[in-house]
């Protein structure tokens, strides 16, 4: 149906306009009973239905309607499955049409920059590229349904500590390559109705305010058109808001925000049209729900089931010597709280209440039999010496123990950012005890964001589950017994510590602004320039099969700017089982450009494969995924020339390369100077030539001849030296006049320009 929203927003009132851009409480917003504009309700996100009936509040504190607590992004993100995501936010857009909820709050991708964010388990990955296709695919299956999606949280978002007011300060290329490239993916591919700004303030400017953000990039070069709210609580100053782009404010302002937008138009201070605007974005997206209610049933048990199917496809196996998978046949011990209390979802406004769970213990017992000792409990850091040895003495009477560790619920939450990497030392200390025993030592993990394992080395195998959702269990039982094939790979790296981390000497800032000093330089970026050893790389994870990659091949060597390359590869599966292989596809640039990462993920692929099966997985690259950001040209920029690809089943496991020619015509802009460097002529084709000739005639290196000289400076050390040295300079070395200076830069001016 389509609408005039033009002459609907023409017969509103200016108050009716203004008290369109809040709230009319916490989830919902005002209605125009006179003009037939319904109310509508908004919900948390992103991964289940946390809608509240009672007593409101954005901390998950109070109770909200039975739902199913989906994987969070944490361990979706491992899926590296956009397929997933897609069969996810289908299912998650169907229970809001059941419940009448029209936007979705989520998905949030901000970047981990540092694992001690406390809502990093909500966020998908350290790698923009990887958040951003993933997302996507969500953001189409919730709308898939005419439910809209509320992209979060916008932008440089990074840290739960001071984040209502602190400032993220980094330089635009920064911004644009890591923070912002995610948002940018999914406002061009999946257009969600909605995006949601953050608390924070980026380079000094509050995220609700910030027309550069709000307006610059995202609708003016992205094209987003839906409407911006804000997070519950960041409008600073709503007039100003407002004009920077920032449509619906919420939750409700007691009808103070409304009377200052009224009072702004009355007083000559707001153009009314950019109001009118902002009520027509808001309307727009409104009817985009209303008009297309869908008959739907929230089917609680089915979702339930998909929730374990899901998290099937996400668990990483970390490390596997042999141990993986378990028979039922075998004497068994289970150890830890969280085999029977699972952690598999984090704290604050995600929080589902969940309709059932599922834990590992119950699933397996269902099944066959094994023993059980609790050894810690689920939800505290607390020594029990009693406990530990009952369950030192159950690891060492069996065949295999699996000991279910993980953060308790405090240790990560949103709102407060976690002060260290460890899980709880009462858990550190039963595993190296258990290993010590026992050979056999399985360590099963549930956490939304990185730990520190000083014990990897000494346990057999390690199954990172993440915060998997109500379904855990039964995901955790049919892993650990190869019902179901582990198929995850890490969306960010494990480092040994947390001091190795790139952000460690700036996290969390000093409660004002937070310095974002590692520039690009962001997880696997920093680790592998670095030749940094990490505890599991990005794109790690194993399986039980073996896949073997070969035949790398592109649909041309060369990429004209503006063009397309496919670029294909062969994958068999070599071992007994079936199971999922994921080809990543990274990209090093060879032309020299300083200041780059050694390499970036830019493709990605899931294939299911039978024993011995072989299929051919295609990814496209193009210009943009050979780009850096150049704040000099205010855009994406690919030097013309050679870039490897790296085809591997991890960051750290390269399986193929090849390399690819970029043809450009395009460059930097580049204007000799007396100040440009010789370095910088040398380093242009059109100039080399030229100038090359021309020094050979300078004696920049005196008499070499004599020996003494030669030792002092040689050719070679003068060569390098003359790459820093100024044209200018050739005045006091090379005995030029400031003329003849003058006529070599028209003359190199001259060529740059032909
Ligand atoms: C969170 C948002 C959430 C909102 C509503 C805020 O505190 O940052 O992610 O959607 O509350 O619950």
């Amino acid at each position: 149906m389509s609408r005039d929203l033009k002459a609907l927003v023409a017969q509103m009132t200016l108050e009716e306009k203004a008290g369109m851009c809040s709230g009319k409480d916490f989830w919902r917003l005002k209605s125009v009973p006179r003009l037939d504009i319904p109310e509508v309700m908004v919900s948390d996100g992103p991964h289940g239905l946390r809608k509240q009936a009672g007593e409101a509040d954005h901390l998950g504190i109070n109770d909200s309607i039975l739902a199913v607590c989906f994987p969070a992004a944490c361990a979706t993100a491992a899926s590296f499955d956009r397929q997933l995501l897609r069969t996810m936010g289908d299912a998650l857009g169907q229970e809001c049409q059941a419940e009448n909820v029209s936007v979705l709050l989520g998905p949030a991708i901000n970047i981990k920059r540092s694992p001690l964010c406390g809502r990093n388990f909500e966020y998908f990955s350290e790698d923009p590229y990887l958040a951003g296709e993933l997302a996507a695919a969500q953001v189409e299956g919730v709308q898939s349904h005419h439910v809209g999606t509320s992209l979060k949280h916008y932008a440089a978002n990074n840290q739960e500590h001071m984040r209502m007011t602190c400032s993220s300060d980094m330089d635009e290329r920064t911004l644009r390559e890591i923070y912002l490239a995610g948002f940018e993916t999914v406002v061009k591919k999946a257009h969600p109705y909605t995006l949601m700004c953050s608390y924070n303030q980026v380079n000094g400017e509050y995220a609700s305010e910030n027309k550069h953000l709000l307006t610059e990039i995202l609708r003016d070069e992205w094209g987003f058109d839906g409407y911006v709210m804000s997070d519950w609580g960041a409008v600073n100053d709503r007039v100003k808001g407002l004009e920077a782009g920032l449509e619906l404010e919420m939750p409700a302002s007691g009808g103070v925000t409304d009377a200052e937008i009224v009072a702004a138009v009355k007083e000559g201070r707001l153009d009314e049209a950019v109001l009118d605007r902002a009520v027509e974005r808001i309307l727009d997206v409104l009817f985009r729900y209303a008009d297309n209610r869908e008959d739907a049933v929230f089917d609680r048990n089915a979702h339930h089931q998909l929730s374990a199917e899901l998290e099937k496809e996400c668990a990483v196996l970390l490390k596997n010597e042999g141990v993986l998978p378990l028979n039922r046949s075998q004497k068994i011990a289970y150890i830890g709280g969280f085999a029977k209390t699972p952690r598999f979802q984090g704290g604050g406004s995600s929080h589902i209440n969940s309709c059932q769970v599922s834990n590992a213990l119950d699933c397996a017992l269902a099944k066959g039999h094994v023993e059980y000792a609790l050894g810690f409990a689920h939800d505290k850091d607390e020594m029990d010496e009693k406990l530990q040895a009952e369950a030192v003495e159950a690891a060492r009477k069996a065949d295999v123990a699996v000991i279910f560790a993980g953060l308790p619920d405090s240790f990560e939450s949103e709102g407060y950012d976690r002060s260290h990497m460890h899980i709880p030392a009462c858990q550190n200390q039963l595993i190296e005890q258990i290993a010590a025993v026992q050979p056999n030592t399985v360590v099963v993990l549930h956490n939304g964001s990185p730990v520190e394992m000083p014990w990897a080395d000494k346990v057999s195998a390690i199954l990172e589950m993440y915060l998997g959702g109500q379904g855990v269990g039964i995901a955790t039982d049919a892993l650990l017994f190869g019902e179901a094939n582990p198929c995850g790979h890490l969306p960010e790296t494990f480092p040994l510590q947390l001091e190795d981390n790139p952000s460690y000497l700036n996290f969390p800032g000093d409660g004002k602004h937070v310095k974002y000093a590692e520039g690009v330089f962001v997880g696997y970026r920093y680790y592998d320039k670095k030749k940094m050893a990490v505890r599991f790389p990005f794109g790690h994870g194993l399986s039980y099969t073996t896949f073997a990659y070969s035949n790398l091949r592109l649909s041309s060597p060369k990429l004209e700017d503006g063009g397309k390359v496919t670029v294909q590869l062969d994958i068999t599966n070599t071992g007994l089982m079936a199971g999922k292989a994921v080809a990543q596809l990274y990209v090093r640039d060879l032309t020299g450009t300083g200041g780059r990462p050694d390499k970036e993920l830019k493709g990605f692929e899931k294939v299911m494969l039978r024993p011995g099966e072989c299929k051919t997985v295609s990814m496209e690259l193009d210009a943009r995924s050979l780009s850096w950001y150049s704040e000099e040209l205010g855009d994406w920029y690919a030097a013309a020339g050679k870039y490897q690809l790296l085809v591997g089943a991890s960051s750290a496991d390269i399986r193929l390369t090849g390399e690819l020619e970029f043809v450009t015509d395009r460059r930097l802009p580049f204007t000799v100077s007396p100040t440009t460097t010789l370095g910088e002529i040398m380093a242009d084709p059109r100039l080399a030539p030229f100038v090359t000739e021309m020094i050979k005639s300078f004696n920049f290196t005196g008499d070499q001849d004599s020996e003494v000289a030669s030792a002092a400076v040689n050719a070679e050390m003068a060569a390098q030296i003359m790459v820093g040295m100024p044209l200018r300079a050739l005045r006091s070395f090379g005995s030029f006049s400031a003329e003849q200076l003058s006529g070599l830069i028209s003359q190199l001016n001259g060529l740059l320009a032909q």
